[in-house]
């Protein structure tokens, strides 16, 4: 699988993800910020992207992408609007396959997965995906309760004490027989990431858990999803554009911009880097290499 492809000399010693090859036919002069740096941890990674290439069309979103998502932490991906931040995620859950590279889970080839294999791998992940994904025509507890129906054999009293258990959790141990449509955003978001715990995820994935809510409620959300990392550990993966939210829960971030990393590493160094990019896309500058197009 990764021993096979192509080591750079330099980089032979470092982790697998620290390989960093030119993708073909791009300008190089657009990569001259992209140092894919990764430091060998010893530590298998939860996920890991290897030489990920994914194309729409004529569109090419991920070109070469390797990151390292390391186990036990919450970890950021950042970057600007449309460089592929949802695509990552949905590669991770098998729900979009690499044209070429490998995405790995745990160890296992996402992508060499069969059926079964996949849907077992799923059971590991608790996602709250960017369009909040509630089922409208159920109430807050049908919602929570329905990964426990399709995926456990467990009884109704069962699902429902560990259904009112992650409401409680998230502060809506009131609101279970409101329907999606009576809640504000907020709560839509903590009835989501309640879902997406109910089934214990060794890894949850939140695809931008803050849009659309005012400071107050993203800082409140930020709280919500340390608390609940504190206690029940697994790699968190948070996908958000909001500096502030990364500066409140990162504990490793990594940079995204023209379909690969430009810089990952623990927050306190990517906060403090001298990547000119990094630096500006942390800083919310309007100067610098990143600009309207
Ligand atoms: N299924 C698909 N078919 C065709 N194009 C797609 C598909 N999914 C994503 N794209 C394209 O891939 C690009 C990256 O999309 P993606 O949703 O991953 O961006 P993002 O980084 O999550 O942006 P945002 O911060 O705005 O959510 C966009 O140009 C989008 O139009
Ligand atoms: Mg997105």
């Amino acid at each position: 699988m990764a021993d096979d492809r192509d080591q750079d000399p330099a980089t032979e010693e470092t982790s697998r993800v620290s390989v960093v090859r030119e993708p073909r036919g791009v300008d190089d002069d657009e990569f001259r910020w992209h140092t894919g740096r990764q430091r060998p941890t010893g530590v298998q990674d939860a996920i890991e992207f290897i030489d990920v290439h994914k194309a729409f069309g004529r569109n090419k979103i991920l070109r070469g992408l390797n990151m390292g998502i390391p186990e036990d932490k919450i970890s950021m991906i950042l970057g600007p609007s449309g460089t592929g931040k949802s695509v990552c995620i949905k590669h991770m859950v098998g729900l979009l396959y690499p044209d070429e590279g490998d995405v790995i889970v745990h160890g296992e080839s996402v992508p060499h997965m069969t059926d079964d294999e996949l849907f077992a791998m799923r059971k590991k992940f608790g996602v709250l995906f960017q369009d909040g994904a509630l089922f409208g025509s159920m109430n807050l507890l049908d919602n929570v309760a329905f990964p426990l129906r399709q995926h456990t054999d467990k009884g109704e009293d069962e699902i429902m004490e560990i259904v009112n258990r992650r409401l409680l959790e998230v502060g809506l141990a009131d609101a279970g027989d409101k329907m999606p449509n009576e809640l504000s955003g907020g709560m839509r978001k903590r009835a989501g990431f309640a879902r997406a715990l109910v089934l214990d995820p060794d890894i949850v994935l939140f695809d931008e858990p803050d849009s659309g809510l005012d400071p107050v409620r993203t800082a409140l959300l930020c709280e919500l999803i340390k608390e609940i990392h504190e206690e029940n550990g697994g790699a968190y993966v948070v996908i958000t554009h909001d500096i502030m939210s990364a500066r409140r829960v990162a504990e490793h971030i990594s940079v995204l911009w023209k379909g690969r990393i430009v810089e990952s590493g623990p927050a306190e160094e990517l906060f403090n880097s001298e990547n000119a990019f990094v630096r500006q896309f942390l800083s919310g500058e309007s100067a610098g290499p990143l600009g309207m197009e």
